[in-house]
């Protein structure tokens, strides 16, 4: 059985001594790649999938769960848009690599959506890993390193 330390944070949950909520994924300088516009978007992405985490302790959490996810797909796919552009507008080499993983992300956000649409109310835990571990790998690696093409390129 496991024994759990009623004052331990745990990400996106209360701690019992104290009304403080734990970031699924604090927001860091280290995530910006460098080009206002995407920072802007990462930044709100990142606060989304923060209000998702805090939605576990809400009494109507299933409800809030729908609605939050279904703003964090459609801002997703503004932000895709965005990077898309950008790309196409510079000239990136690396964009057909990159695109791919976009895509990747809205096949696995769209299997989400028809596991919601059949009656199940996904595993917060589940949820929140997933996204914050694809958004952090995602930033850090391809959103780098097309952030340091476009910085290149005199776009900032
Ligand atoms: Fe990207």
């Amino acid at each position: 059985m496991a024994i759990v330390a009623p004052d331990v944070a745990v990400a996106g949950l209360r701690t019992h001594q104290e009304e403080t909520i734990v970031p699924v994924l604090p927001w860091s300088t280290l995530f910006a790649v460098g080009v206002q516009e995407i920072d802007d978007q990462h930044r709100k992405l990142v606060g989304i999938l923060n209000r998702l985490g805090e939605a576990e302790n809400d009494a109507a959490a299933a409800a809030m769960q729908n609605l939050i996810l279904d703003e964090l797909t459609e801002y997703t796919i503004l932000h895709f848009a965005t990077e898309e552009r950008l790309m196409q507008q510079h000239g990136y080499e690396a964009s057909t690599h990159h695109i791919g993983e976009h895509h990747h992300l809205v096949d696995a956000v769209k299997a989400l959506h028809a596991r919601r649409a059949a009656g199940e109310t996904l595993p917060f835990d589940e949820l929140t890993t997933f996204l914050r571990d694809w958004l952090t790998n995602h930033i850090m690696g391809s959103d780098k390193a097309l952030g340091l093409s476009l910085n290149r390129k005199g776009v900032y």
